[in-house]
């Protein structure tokens, strides 16, 4: 029962996330301990422009990192040496902030000698659950982020097979644009699902994408469409210092019909499978009241990934390379790990193959 240090390091989007993790593998379960953790959020810089800049993400990165993960050293007195390995989102995301986080883990792999995984994002995200609980495999896994809303069946932490996803927008960018439709600034989500705690969510009906489709895939671009021509019918439902009834009711019947879409796909997620397994949701959206009650009602048990590791952060990408370890690249082959933006990666589906 060998405890390793791993450092991780997450800078796909928006946020700058490091991690220092310690990890005994234990059996199958093995016991992990975030001994430094922290984010820089860029929402506050990006919400002037309404959204994500890649640019000036990758920017923020190159500014925060470095004094991030060497407040991480100094608050530990560990010492990069003591690190046994580097865990570096690689893949999917923004190619330039993606670039900033690999560029500083080979840095320190160059320096020290030391291996890096290049961790996938969405499969740190569902397996970021073993941080908090112990979940036996397979399990029906529902990522439900800003960029990616897909159901995995989950046989290791290696063996990820896509049960459906998305046709265009993700859950998190429903809620990010929808919300900007209203006049709210980026991202949405977290003060939608606030302000419809206020509201009354049958109060305005609106649509379910694909609701008809038995496949467990989704669709967003009408429920977005549908809001715009709602705020062009309604012109006095928006935002104001006090919040009417009426802008409270919207929020909660929006918020709704993408609750709504998640838990009657998760349905048919379960009915393609033909069998019970647990079921883990985790990505930024699985922080939402409204779908974690909903999903309490529809699925028990579920698990959710414990609120601070839902958005993206470091500890998710250490854990995942920690459960990756044998896998990891060795110096000098860590320098010639790549970024990639899409998530289709062979690689990812080696076992399963
Ligand atoms: O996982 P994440 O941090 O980044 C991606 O990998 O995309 O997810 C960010 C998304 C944003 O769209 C944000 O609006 C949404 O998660 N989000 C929420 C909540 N907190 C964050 N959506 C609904 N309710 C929340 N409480
Ligand atoms: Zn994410």
């Amino acid at each position: 029962m060998e405890k390793k240090i791993i450092l991780g390091i997450e800078t796909s989007c928006d946020d700058t996330s490091v991690c220092l993790l310690s990890f005994t593998k234990n059996g199958p379960h093995p016991e992990s301990e975030a001994l430094f953790h922290e984010s820089f959020s860029a929402e506050k810089i990006l919400a002037k422009w309404g959204g994500v800049v890649p640019e000036i993400a990758a920017r923020n990165h190159l500014f925060k990192l470095s004094p991030l993960i060497e407040r991480a050293f100094n608050e530990t007195k560990l010492k990069v040496s003591d690190i046994d390995l580097i865990g570096v989102t690689t893949h999917p995301g923004l190619l330039g902030p993606l670039l900033t986080g690999l560029h500083a883990a080979k840095t320190l792999s160059m320096l020290y000698e030391l291996p890096i995984f290049g961790v996938n994002h969405l499969f740190a995200h569902l397996e970021a659950i073993h941080l908090s609980e112990k979940i036996s495999y397979p399990y029906l896994g529902l990522l439900v982020s800003g960029g990616h809303t897909s159901f995995f069946l989950v046989r290791a932490p290696d063996n990820f097979e896509v049960l459906g996803s998305t046709i265009d927008d993700a859950a998190g960018e429903a809620f990010d644009k929808g919300g900007k439709l209203m006049g709210l600034n980026y991202p949405a989500g977290r003060e939608i699902d606030e302000l419809a705690k206020k509201g009354d969510k049958f109060r305005f009906p609106f649509p379910i994408g694909l609701e008809n489709d038995p496949r467990p895939c989704f669709s967003f671009s009408g429920l977005k469409t549908s809001l715009r021509v709602f705020l062009e019918n309604n012109p006095h439902i928006r935002p104001s210092s006090v919040y009417t009834q009426d802008f409270l009711d919207l929020c909660a019947s929006y918020q709704w019909a993408i609750v709504k879409a998640l838990s009657k796909k998760t349905h048919s997620a379960f009915k393609l499978l033909g069998k019970k397994i647990p079921l883990v949701v985790g990505g930024g959206v699985a922080a939402n009241s409204s779908l974690r009650a909903e999903f309490i009602k529809e699925f028990s048990p579920v698990h959710f990934v414990q609120p601070k590791y839902c958005t993206d952060n470091g500890a998710m990408v250490a854990h995942y390379a920690a459960l990756m370890m044998d896998h990891a690249s060795p110096f000098p082959e860590s320098l010639k790990l790549d970024a990639a933006a899409r998530f289709i990666n062979k690689k990812d589906f080696l076992s399963h193959e």
